[in-house]
């Protein structure tokens, strides 16, 4: 459901009547990490069960005495007197443990090109880099934008500045020049640590230009940036600014090969990660070191049963995104798992490339999102069928809803009919899993994220904050607070209470629909908000209406998400263009027209916000308070007969639009 009560994704009712289930085996169950007693242990003693499990899994340097205060809610404090470093939990302990022999990372390039670091290489290679940053002038509490393709130079950078305790900001590589430097200004970063470029679908692909761009100085303002270090990936020409840019491997090679982690409290800040909300302006989501890696270690361990010593794991996901924090960098790290980073596209050179991966690494564990899976699924499972994929024994999900039939062949055609699959529900602001089956012990539902994980109480509410019965539907919201959560806005406390804990009183709201099923189990049913979900990724309609509104040619723009197959949902634009646009554009005609404002969206934001379609309207309907009735619009968008509109100012407006387009 969204806002205005219509389903965010059409068939999402039908999940509702899905009732196979699949229970776990009894070979799996007896072998798992997750028993049922992990459930019953986190509700005798919530807070005993966290506190145990930040014992457990990390390596203090200062044990904790207090395991949550909140009494500055809805600032959480976790573990806070206790001490920490988030490398050296990931790295260095597994090298003073004996396991540094052991495979951190399976790197393979799209070109074929393949490195392999162990612990023992990953904790010199992070040791060097962090005293090169400290060379450049990084020290504790300064921020760094790491701006890199999935090369093991990007897990390596992120540590680094965990080592110094320089709080990085990650912005992905598909973001645009401008949206680098709205990120840029807003963590007032002082180092960027990027590349020349990467390899994508068979080519070299600069990023290095962008990094230029968007430090160049605008209205009189200056970049906060003093240095840019350079990953050499590609061997494209590379213009570097004097004094300013140096090379990764120049200031590496002349970097001591130790380095003594700064030891920081459980709070001191980890990481500031963008992400889109309801407004134009992305927010800068924070999070800290000991309850953030508590939780991230914790899921990754019980949620994918992870057996350090014997599996290969690999998440698909990019650094850029939360899933790539908390599951590529640190819950395989801190668990010393080993595992796959591939950096390039599904299908290159060929549409098998992934299945290759597996079968040559012999890959246990995947996890991966839904619209993945469905391109896949379009591929066809002739393509999957001629690679050895047994060595598989879990398959994770994340991203968006999994409708049942994606789920069904993942299981059947990638899973072979046998691997539990987890649906893991959570988001940039969680941090780490909330909502999963746990394999081993839940009966799985296609289609279901299910049941919170031990250690974490959700509930979904109506309208007046009533707990809805079983067969009910309203808004997710978490109950209580949990270590992973975010412990703000970066600049904007305001933003942090309004957004999430001033919709019910005391509790988060998380943005999304869900439902109960006759069991009380949870069903995700899509944002409530103006964010939409394109391919797993968050995007904002107000984001991309004020890039549309930013050309000269635009008068208004209104932006839907529509339901897509493979992508879930797909950006919408409806435009009205000024009188003089001609001008402006330089051109009459609608495609190039339409052409010109898709490019432009990629300028100002990068290519994965570029709308799939922009209609040219005349109007856009509104209500007598002015606000666009984007449920019309998505009835416009997905092809449907328009809903009521009696309460348009002029209730002409949608025949207008209908008429304009059938044209
Ligand atoms: C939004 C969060 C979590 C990392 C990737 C996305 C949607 C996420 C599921 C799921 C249904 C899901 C929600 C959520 N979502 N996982 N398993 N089932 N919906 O992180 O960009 O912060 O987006 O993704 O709508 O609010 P994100």
């Amino acid at each position: 459901m969204t806002q205005d009560g219509t389903p965010a994704q059409a068939g999402l009712e039908n999940l509702l009547h899905e009732s196979r289930s699949f229970p776990p085996s009894p070979e799996f169950a007896a072998q798992a990490n997750a028993q049922p007693a992990l459930y019953e242990a986190a509700a005798a003693d919530r807070l005993g069960f966290w506190a145990d499990q930040a014992r457990d899994l990390l390596t203090w340097r200062k044990p904790f005495t207090e395991t949550l205060d909140w009494s500055g809610a809805p600032v959480a404090r976790w573990f806070a007197d206790g001490t920490l470093n988030a490398a050296y939990n990931a790295v260095d302990r597994h090298v003073a443990e004996g396991r540094g022999d052991r495979v951190a990372i399976h790197f393979e390039g799209e070109p074929g090109d393949t490195r392999t670091l162990t612990y023992s290489d990953l904790l010199r290679e992070v040791s060097r880099a962090a005293n090169a940053l400290a060379a450049l002038g990084v020290s504790t509490g300064d921020r760094v934008v790491i701006y890199l393709p999935m090369i093991p130079e990007a897990v390596i950078a992120m540590l680094a500045c965990a080592r110094l305790g320089a709080p990085h900001s990650v912005v992905f590589g598909g973001f645009s020049a401008d949206a680098l430097r709205s990120r840029i200004a807003d963590a007032e970063a002082k180092v960027v640590i990027t590349a020349d470029g990467g390899f994508r679908r068979g080519a070299p692909s600069a990023l290095k230009p962008a990094v230029d761009e968007a430090l160049v100085p605008r209205d009189g303002v200056e970049s906060p940036v003093a240095h840019v270090l350079v990953v050499r990936r590609t061997g494209q020409d590379t213009a570097m600014a004097e004094g300013r840019d140096v090379w990764w491997h120049d200031a590496l090679e002349s970097a001591d090969v130790t380095h003594e982690p700064v030891w920081v409290e459980a709070e001191h800040p980890l990481f500031i990660l963008y992400t889109s909300g309801t407004t134009g302006k992305p927010k800068g989501i924070l999070h800290t070191t000991g309850g953030y890696l508590t939780q991230t270690a914790y899921t990754h361990k019980y949620v994918f049963d992870l057996k350090a010593e014997s599996d290969v794991y690999w998440c698909t996901a990019d650094i850029g995104w939360v899933t790539g924090h908390s599951y590529v960098t640190y819950g395989p790290l801190i668990n010393g798992a080993t595992q796959v980073i591939y950096e390039g596209t599904p299908d290159s050179p060929h549409q098998g490339r992934w299945w290759e991966i597996i079968e040559k690494y012999k890959v246990t564990i995947l996890y991966t999102a839904p619209t993945a899976i469905r391109t896949c699924m379009k591929w066809g499972e002739d393509i999957p069928a001629t690679f050895d994929l047994s060595t598989l024994r879990v398959l994770g999900s994340v991203g968006e809803p999994i409708n049942p039939e994606a789920w069904m062949w993942y299981r059947r055609v990638v899973g072979g009919d046998r691997t539990p699959i987890v649906d893991t529900w959570w988001q940039t602001e969680t941090g780490a899993i909330m909502i999963s089956p746990l394999p081993g012990v839940t009966a799985a539902k296609p289609g279901s994220a299910q049941v919170p994980l031990p250690g974490i109480v959700a509930d979904v509410v109506d309208d007046e904050f009533r707990s809805v019965p079983d067969g009910g539907g309203g808004y997710l919201v978490l109950s209580e607070p949990w270590p992973a959560m975010l412990r703000g806005i970066w600049g904007d406390l305001e933003r942090f209470k309004d957004t999430y804990w001033s919709r019910f009183p005391g509790v988060y709201f998380a943005g999304d629909g869900a439902k109960k099923d006759d069991d009380g189990d949870i069903w995700l049913l899509g944002r409530v908000d103006d964010v939409m979900n394109v391919s797993g990724h968050r995007l904002s309609t107000t984001e991309i209406e004020s890039a549309l509104v930013s050309h000269d040619a635009v008068a208004e723009a209104a932006v839907v998400g529509a339901t897509d197959e493979t992508t879930g949902q797909a950006v919408v634009a409806f435009v009205i263009l000024r009188s003089d646009h001609a001008e402006a554009l330089g051109t009459t005609d609608e495609d190039e027209i339409i052409q010109i404002l898709r490019n432009h969206v990629g300028k100002e934001i990068g290519p994965i916000a570029k709308p799939k379609r922009i209609l040219v309207v005349a109007e856009l309907p509104k209500t007598r308070s002015g606000k666009i009735m984007r449920r019309l619009l998505r009835d416009v968008a997905e092809n449907r007969a328009v809903g009521d509109a009696t309460t348009l100012a002029d209730s002409s407006v949608m025949d207008l639009i209908a008429k304009g387009l059938s044209k």
